[in-house]
C-alpha cells in the first residue's frame, strides 16, 4: 500500500511537471521567442562593482588577455557555501596496516574493540586479486573466502577484504579495504638496476577533478596557504584543450588531442590503452617505479564508458583496491561515493599517496593519484577535504619527499556544469583549472636557465600540452636515454622550461576557440533576426550531432532539440591579431536541457553566416542519456524513450 501511494505521488508530480513545462514551452513560445533574458538581471545583490575601473589580467599579451577575476567576485559569492568534514564513521579504524623491512601486516586494534561492542569479537580477512574476464578486463576482481585470523596477518595480495562480526550472533560490526605498498619481485628488479649516483628526481601527480584557479582559492584555503608558503609555483594562464578529464590528460600524457587519442588510442578497443605512448609507460621502462590510482571507479578516467586496460598500467595500481572499498556500505555525496566504508574515498587515494612515496622515496618513482569524489558534482564540496589534503602534502614534505620530486599538483578543468556555468566566473573557471609544481631541491641551483624560463612563463598562455613536453624534458634533463618528440596536436608547444612565446595565441597552443579564455565575451542584445537564425543554427548543430549514427545516436534513439530560451548572448572582445568575432550563447531547449555554444561568424552578423566549434553542456544530463552509450553523445542526447515515459505518466493522469 505504501509502496503504491509513493507510485500514485510520482504519477501526480510528473503530471505536474508536464503540465508545468508544457504551459511554459507555449508560454515562451509565444511571448519570450525573442528576448533576450540578460544573466546581469538575475544578480541584483546592491553591492557596488569593485573593479569596475582598472580590469586587471592573469596573461596580458595582444595575442592574449585572461581577465584576473576576484575569486569571490559577486557571482562567485551567490554560490558559496561553508562546508565542513563529514567523517565516516563513529570511532577510529579497527583496523589498520603496519610495515617493517617491507612486510605488510593487517592488525586489529584489540583496544579498540569495546568502543564498538561489549561481546567478544572474531575477525576474517580475504584477500582481492585483479580479475581479468575478456568482456570486463578492467572492472572486475576477486574476493576470496573470509579466513579468520587473531589480531595480525600479513598482505600478500592487492588488497584484503577485512570483516569483525560478535563472535556469537555473528553480527557485523565492522567492514574495511586496506592495501600496502609490497615490494614484488618486478618492483625490486627496477630497484636492483637502479643507480645510486644519478639521482634521478621522482615525478608526482596530485590531481582534484574539476577544480578551478578561483575555486581552489575560495574553498581550499589551507592547502592554499600551504603550496604557497612553501614557494610552490603556479601558471596563472594554464588553459584546458578540451572538455573533460580524458582528453586533458591524455593531452598531458601522450601530447594527442580528443580525436587523436581516440584514433592511436581507442579507450574504446580493450587492448588499445595498454599500447598506448603514455609517457608513464615510457618513464616505466626508463626504470621508475610507477603508481595509478584514482577514486570513483565508475567515473574513473580510462573506464567510464571506456574498457581501460588488460594489463596493469602501473606497478601499483590501485583500481581493484578501489573497486573493493566500492563494494563497502557507502555514503553518497552529490552522487560521488563520499563514503566508501569508514574511510572517506578521498582520503584513501591521500593515503596510497603518502604509502606509495614513503616507501619508495629512495627510488626515482612516477605516480598518478586522481581524486573526484569530493569534488566532482559540487562547488563546494572541495571545502570538506581542505585540511585533509593539507595535511597530506606536510606529511610528505616532513617525509623528505619533496626533496628529490617534482610534484604537480593540478585539476583537469574547473566546473562544468550547474548554475555557476551561466555567469562570467563560471565560464572563465571552467577553462582555467588550478595548478602548481613543486620543483626537486636542488632544480634552480643545476638548471637556472631552465628554472628562469619556468618563472618567466607563470604569466603566459600554457596547455597540457606544454606539460607534454616538460615531463619529456625531464627524461633529457636528467641524462636519461631518451629522445623528445614534438606533441602531435600542438607541435609548436614547448616544456615549461623553455621559454614560451610571449605572443602566443589559442591557435599557437591548440586551444580550440570554445575553450580559449584569451578574449573575453560582453553581453549583447542582439537583433531579433539574428536570435532566429542562431536559434536554426544551434538546433541543426546539435541535430547532427544527436542524429550521428557512427557513434550510436539516431533520430528514433535522441529526440530533435528546438530552443525555447537564449539565456545569454555574448560577443567576443576583440584581439587585433585576427579579423573574426564570436558570440558565445547559453540556451535552453525542449526536451530540457541547457547549451553553451561559441559561434564564429565573419562580417555583418545579420547574413548569418555561422560556423561553430565544440558544444558545452550545463546541466547534467544523467538521467535522460542511458539508450547510448558514447561518452560524447551522452552530453548531448536526450533518449526519446525516457521522453515518452514522461509523456505517458502524463497522459495516464489525464485520462484517469
Ligand atoms: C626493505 O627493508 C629493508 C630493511 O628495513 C630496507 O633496508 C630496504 O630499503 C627496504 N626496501 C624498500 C624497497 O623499501
Ligand atoms: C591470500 O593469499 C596468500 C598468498 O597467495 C595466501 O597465503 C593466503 O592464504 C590467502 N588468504 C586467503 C584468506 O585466501
Ligand atoms: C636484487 O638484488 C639482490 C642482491 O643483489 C638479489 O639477491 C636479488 O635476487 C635481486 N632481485 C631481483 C628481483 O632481481
Ligand atoms: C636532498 O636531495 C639532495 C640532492 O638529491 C641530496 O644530496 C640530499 O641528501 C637530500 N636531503 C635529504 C634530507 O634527503
Ligand atoms: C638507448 O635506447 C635505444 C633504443 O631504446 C637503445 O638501442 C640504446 O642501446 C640505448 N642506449 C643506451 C646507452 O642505453
Ligand atoms: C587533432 O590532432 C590532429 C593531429 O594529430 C589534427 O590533424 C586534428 O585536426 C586535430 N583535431 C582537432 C579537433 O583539433
Ligand atoms: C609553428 O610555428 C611556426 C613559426 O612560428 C609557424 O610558421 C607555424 O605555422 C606554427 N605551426 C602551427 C601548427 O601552429
Ligand atoms: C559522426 O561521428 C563520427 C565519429 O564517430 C565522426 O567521424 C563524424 O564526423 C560524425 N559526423 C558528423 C556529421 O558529425
Amino acid at each position: 500500500m505504501q509502496e503504491f501511494g509513493c507510485t500514485a505521488n510520482l504519477h501526480r508530480k510528473i503530471f505536474f511537471v508536464v503540465f508545468v513545462t508544457s504551459v511554459s514551452i507555449l508560454m515562451i513560445s509565444y511571448y519570450d521567442s525573442t528576448k533576450l533574458i540578460n544573466t546581469q538581471m538575475f544578480f541584483t545583490t546592491p553591492e557596488n562593482e569593485s573593479t569596475n575601473n582598472g580590469t586587471k589580467y592573469l596573461v596580458s599579451t595582444s595575442k592574449c588577455k585572461i581577465v584576473d577575476l576576484d575569486p569571490f567576485s559577486k557571482d562567485a559569492k551567490r554560490y558559496f557555501k561553508p562546508l565542513k568534514y563529514k567523517s565516516c564513521s563513529q570511532h577510529r579504524l579497527l583496523t589498520y596496516v603496519t610495515k617493517e623491512d617491507n612486510i605488510s601486516t593487517l592488525n586489529v586494534d584489540k583496544d579498540l574493540i569495546p568502543v564498538y561492542t561489549s561481546k567478544d569479537v572474531k575477525c576474517c580477512y580475504s584477500n582481492v586479486t585483479r580479475f581479468v574476464p575478456t568482456n570486463n578486463p578492467d572492472s572486475s576482481i576477486k574476493i576470496s573466502d573470509c579466513k579468520t585470523f587473531s589480531s595480525k596477518v600479513q598482505i600478500l595480495t592487492d588488497a584484503v577484504l577485512v570483516k569483525c562480526t560478535e563472535s556469537r550472533a555473528d553480527k557485523k560490526i565492522y567492514e574495511n579495504v586496506h592495501t600496502s605498498v609490497r615490494i614484488t619481485d618486478e618492483v625490486q628488479k627496477k630497484i636492483n638496476n637502479t643507480d645510486n649516483g644519478a639521482k634521478l628526481p621522482s615525478v608526482l601527480f596530485i590531481g582534484i577533478d574539476s577544480i578551478s584557479r578561483l575555486n581552489f582559492l575560495r574553498t581550499m584555503p589551507d592547502t592554499y596557504k600551504y603550496v604557497n608558503d612553501h614557494g610552490w609555483l603556479t601558471l596563472d594562464g594554464y588553459n584546458k584543450m578540451d572538455d573533460n578529464t580524458f582528453p586533458n590528460l591524455m593531452a598531458i600524457f601522450t601530447g594527442y588531442n580528443q580525436s587523436r587519442a581516440y584514433e592511436v588510442c581507442n579507450p574504446k578497443v580493450a587492448g588499445m590503452l595498454d599500447e598506448c605512448p603514455l609517457l608513464w609507460f615510457t618513464y616505466g621502462k626508463l626504470g621508475y617505479i610507477t603508481a595509478y590510482g584514482e577514486d570513483e571507479g565508475a567515473i574513473s578516467t580510462f573506464n567510464y564508458n571506456k574498457k581501460g586496460f588488460i594489463k596493469p598500467p602501473a606497478d601499483y595500481y590501485y583500481r581493484p583496491y578501489i573497486l573493493a572499498t566500492e563494494k563497502l556500505p557507502k555514503t553518497g555525496l552529490n552522487g560521488m561515493n563520499y563514503c566508501t566504508g569508514p574511510e572517506t574515498a578521498g582520503e584513501r587515494i591521500l593515503n596510497l599517496i603518502k604509502d606509495f612515496t614513503i616507501t619508495l622515496k629512495d627510488y626515482p618513482t612516477f605516480g598518478i593519484f586522481w581524486m573526484n569524489s569530493f569534488s566532482h558534482n559540487e562547488i563546494n564540496s572541495p571545502m570538506m577535504l581542505d585540511n585533509k589534503v593539507k595535511l597530506t602534502l606536510e606529511e610528505l614534505g616532513n617525509n623528505g619527499i619533496y626533496n628529490n620530486s617534482l610534484v604537480i599538483f593540478l585539476s583537469d578543468h574547473g566546473m562544468r556544469f550547474g548554475d555557476i556555468r551561466l555567469t562570467e566566473t563560471g565560464w572563465l573557471e571552467e577553462r582555467l583549472p588550478f595548478i602548481y609544481f613543486s620543483f626537486p631541491a636542488d632544480f634552480k641551483e643545476k638548471f637556472p636557465t631552465e628554472y628562469n624560463n619556468f618563472l618567466n612563463n607563470r604569466n603566459k598562455l600554457t596547455t597540457p600540452y606544454d606539460l607534454y613536453m616538460t615531463l619529456q624534458n625531464i627524461l633529457v634533463l636528467y641524462k636519461m636515454n631518451y629522445t623528445v618528440s614534438g606533441s602531435d596536436a600542438c607541435p609548436n608547444c614547448t616544456s615549461l622550461f623553455a621559454e614560451i612565446e610571449t605572443e602566443r595565441s589559442c591557435e599557437d597552443a591548440a586551444i580550440e576557440q570554445h575553450w580559449c579564455t584569451c578574449a573575453g565575451y560582453t553581453e549583447t542584445i542582439l537583433d531579433p533576426t539574428v536570435h532566429k537564425s542562431l536559434s536554426t543554427f544551434v538546433e541543426e548543430k546539435l541535430h547532427q550531432i544527436t542524429s550521428n549514427t557512427s557513434r550510436g545516436g539516431g533520430d528514433g534513439k535522441c529526440a530533435k532539440y528546438i530552443v525555447v530560451e537564449f539565456i545569454s548572448t555574448r560577443l567576443s572582445h576583440k584581439l587585433t591579431y585576427k579579423s573574426s568575432t564570436y558570440i558565445l550563447v547559453s540556451f535552453k531547449t525542449e526536451p530540457k536541457a541547457v547549451f553553451e555554444m561559441t559561434i564564429k561568424y565573419d562580417g555583418d552578423i545579420r547574413l548569418g553566416n555561422f560556423t561553430s566549434s565544440d558544444i558545452s553542456r550545463l546541466d547534467s544530463y544523467n538521467g535522460h542519456s542511458k539508450c547510448v552509450d558514447d561518452a560524447f553523445l551522452k552530453k548531448y542526447c536526450y533518449c526519446i524513450k525516457s521522453r515518452e515515459r514522461i509523456f505517458l505518466y502524463g497522459m495516464l493522469i489525464v485520462f484517469l
